[in-house]
């Protein structure tokens, strides 16, 4: 296969057999995803309007606003649902726009909806499984005879999602289906499909919403896991300021299509224009 010099650098190794999940070297403070003046309209509506943000590598970056911001709008941008009239997105020199949602998703950026999208029927692990579908490639002959690089890449594939159970917490679980799980197991089965794509930076949409306090818990843990032992970028998306607060690095605040403000949590929560959207955002936000 081609060498792709804008893909992450463990790209390189993923034909190895084995490579632990844990050990992925990544460049600390780089930008790995930056988005350049984007605008997104649809019919009459402006959902982004000369949006630019960039995400470092190993940080988790917070994109907060009120109801219809542009929040989910942005990340289907940058996953390659939607394709926005304007501007660039930029991962290691490369733009995005225009790319399949798989091109871009084997390009290392993983995600997960606002929506749970899980196979309510398979298994924890099956499910897990679905998002090596990439990797799953060594074609129908090595397939038929089931040796050689079938083989080793089952291997491989096999491992690293026992590698993400582990990490999950779920062991116990990864014969259940995910229909029969409480919604908390079911948002974190969800995370383990996207950290199958083994993805540089990982895009998540309202990981928390509709949680109890434990899950939350739980999940901002996970998020923080992430980030620390796998050395991923975290783009999250929350309502949740008191999380948001707790564990990001850097916050984006949106606005009508828009960005508001942007830094750390504690010098954002101080820009006026953030208050007031804030101030204006708690009584439009659905219980
Ligand atoms: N597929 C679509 N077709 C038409 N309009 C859309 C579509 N997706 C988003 N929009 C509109 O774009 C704007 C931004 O929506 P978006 O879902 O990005 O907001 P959000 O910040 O994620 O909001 P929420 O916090 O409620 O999830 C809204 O006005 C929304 O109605
Ligand atoms: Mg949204």
């Amino acid at each position: 296969m081609e060498k792709d010099p804008v893909v992450p650098h463990y790209w390189h190794r993923r034909n190895e057999v084995l490579p632990s999940f844990y050990n992925y070297c990544h460049e600390k403070g780089k930008v790995c995803l930056e988005a350049r003046k984007l605008t997104l309209r649809f019919g009459g509506i402006t959902a982004l309007d000369g949006v630019s943000f960039h995400v470092q590598q190993g940080e988790i970056h917070a994109i907060v606003g009120p109801n219809g911001a542009g929040k989910s709008s942005l990340l289907n941008c940058i996953s390659g649902l939607y394709r926005p009239q304007q501007g660039e997105i930029l991962v290691r020199g490369q733009d995005l726009v225009g790319l399949s949602p798989d091109k871009i998703s084997m390009l290392g950026l993983g995600r997960t909806f606002q929506r749970l999208a899980l196979f309510k029927g398979m298994t924890v692990l099956e499910n897990i499984f679905v998002g090596r579908h990439s990797f799953i490639r060594a074609g129908l002959l090595a397939g038929a005879f089931y040796w050689g690089k079938g083989v080793r890449e089952d291997i491989r594939n096999q491992a690293m999602v026992e590698e993400i159970i582990e990490f999950l917490e779920i062991e116990h679980l990864r014969n259940v289906p995910v229909g029969e799980l409480s919604y908390g197991l079911q948002k974190r089965v969800e995370l383990g499909r996207a950290l199958a794509l083994e993805p540089a930076v990982l895009l998540l949409d309202e990981p928390v919403a509709g949680m109890n306090l434990e899950e939350k818990e739980d999940m901002a843990r996970f998020i923080l896991d992430v980030k620390e032992d796998l050395g991923l970028a975290v783009v999250l998306i929350e309502h949740e300021l008191d999380m948001v607060m707790d564990i990001s690095d850097r916050v984006t605040v949106m606005n009508f299509g828009r960005v508001i403000g942007e830094g750390q949590p504690a010098q954002v929560v101080q820009i006026p224009e953030v208050v007031a959207a804030y101030v204006g955002a708690e009584g439009q936000r659905p219980a």
